[in-house]
């Protein structure tokens, strides 16, 4: 194994104190526009989004490309699909004051970088990802024996290496594009990385580094080449981020030279693994927009509170007086999520002993359910009103994501010297 995956994608808490140690603090993550978001897609995935654009440099893009890789023959909702999503987003709490938010199609460099890379990238790589095989039988409807569905997962390592980010937050499925990601920019620093002299260029950076940090980052190097010391790769890496001095290219020749490969011009993001709840839908089945079992993210009070009343439960509580068990319904899953230990622990009594009525219970993560989402609603509201502001926040967060993703792409063309004019 590569010592430096030693360390896996962890959780929240994990990654957080891990980051410390390095200068790069980018997290980029997307997501499909599917339109006016439900309380799964929030749970699962933004609401994490909204908390880690106050501890990272965060970048949020609509994977509008990444829509047609399996819905590539009606693209008729596509565009009100994005737009309603960037308002759930705002709506959320997402703060174009800390968080970057654009379109994957307006930056162009998404494509570019992704047909750059896949060049290098074996057709084994691609067949072998999880999710392949796996969609391909779920969406049996569709033909999914496409080029663009193979090279899904190579779209989104170009995502994530134009931006060099540091961190992805994804859930449990994801993780394998993650890897998919490492291996790719491995590949391509090994590939276009090396320069001739490349070991006597090192030598003059690490003189460069002064006498004290050279010897240090000597050894550094070598605790982690010889005993795969993870901290110490952190330790080196953070040594260099930290001096000022170095320049663009030096500083990624000692990067690559840390691993051993050359110059690292892309860099290997980690997973940053969301810990999803589980979600329950009115039905009792995971929360899905195709089980049409959902409660909108900015759905009428009145009408979620009505939907909660009429929510599958235990089907052993037929009568009032019957006991239930909480581990068999779904309204318990939404208690975990949204109650404080003292209401849990009164539903888990209550139900048991049939001391309350489920409506009773529901009532209560119906309360709480609904005041955050009137919350969602009102400023929603604002953005369903001003969509000239909405389109404003994202043409800024365009540009800025461009600005970013074309220095990239001059330092991968100049990488792979193909940087003449
Ligand atoms: N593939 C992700 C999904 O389907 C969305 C996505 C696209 C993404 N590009 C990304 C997530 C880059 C993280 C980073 O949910
Ligand atoms: Fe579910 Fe609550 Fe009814 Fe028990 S009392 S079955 S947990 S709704």
């Amino acid at each position: 194994m590569h010592p430096s995956r030693a360390r896996a994608p962890g959780c929240l808490q994990g990654s957080v104190l891990s980051a410390t140690h390095t200068s790069n603090r980018r997290v980029l993550s997307g997501m499909r526009p599917t339109g006016a978001l439900h309380l799964g897609n929030y749970l699962g995935a933004l609401k994490n989004w909204t908390q880690l654009q106050y501890q990272y440099e965060c970048y949020f893009f609509v994977a509008d490309i990444h829509a047609l890789t399996t819905g590539y023959d009606d693209t008729s909702n596509i565009e009100s699909n994005t737009w309603e999503m960037v308002i759930d987003w705002l709506a959320a709490g997402l703060n174009p004051a800390n968080s970057t938010m654009f379109i994957q199609s307006r930056v162009p460099e998404h494509s570019e970088l992704h047909l750059l890379l896949s060049m290098i990238t074996p057709l084994g790589w691609l067949e072998r990802v999880p999710t392949y095989k796996d969609q391909q039988e779920q969406l049996r409807d569709r033909d999914l024996a496409t080029y663009g569905f193979l090279g899904y997962p190579l779209l989104q390592s170009a995502d994530i290496l134009l931006y060099k980010a540091a961190y992805v937050p994804v859930g449990e499925d994801q993780i394998a594009h993650v890897e998919i990601t490492r291996e790719v920019a491995r590949r391509f620093n090994h590939v276009y990385g090396r320069e001739r002299d490349f070991e006597a260029k090192v030598e003059k950076a690490i003189k460069g580094l002064g006498s004290r940090n050279g010897t240090q980052y000597k050894e550094l190097r070598k605790l982690y080449q010889e005993q795969g010391d993870a901290q110490a790769l952190e330790k080196a890496q953070a040594m260099l981020a930290g001096n000022a001095r170095l320049t663009l290219a030096d500083r990624e020749r000692l990067q690559g030279y840390l691993e051993g490969t050359g110059r690292s011009i892309l860099i290997e993001p980690e997973a940053l693994l969301t810990a999803t709840p589980k979600v329950p839908g009115l039905d009792g089945r995971k929360m899905s927009k195709s089980y049409g079992n959902t409660i909108g993210l900015r759905e009428d009070p009145d009408s979620v509170a009505r939907k909660l009343r009429a929510m599958q439960t235990d089907p052993a509580r037929v009568r009032r007086t019957d006991p239930g068990d909480p581990d068999k319904c779904p309204v318990w899953d939404l208690h975990k999520i949204y109650s404080d230990a003292e209401t849990q622990a009164w539903v888990q009594q209550g139900c048991r002993s049939a001391g309350i009525g489920c409506l009773d219970c529901k009532k209560r993560v119906s309360d709480v359910l609904v005041a955050e989402i009137t919350v969602i609603r009102g400023r929603a509201q604002e953005f369903e009103e001003n969509r000239d502001l909405v389109k404003a926040i994202i043409a800024e967060g365009c540009e800025k994501a461009r600005d970013v993703a074309r220095q990239t792409l001059e330092e991968v063309h100049q990488a792979m010297g193909m940087n003449y004019r």
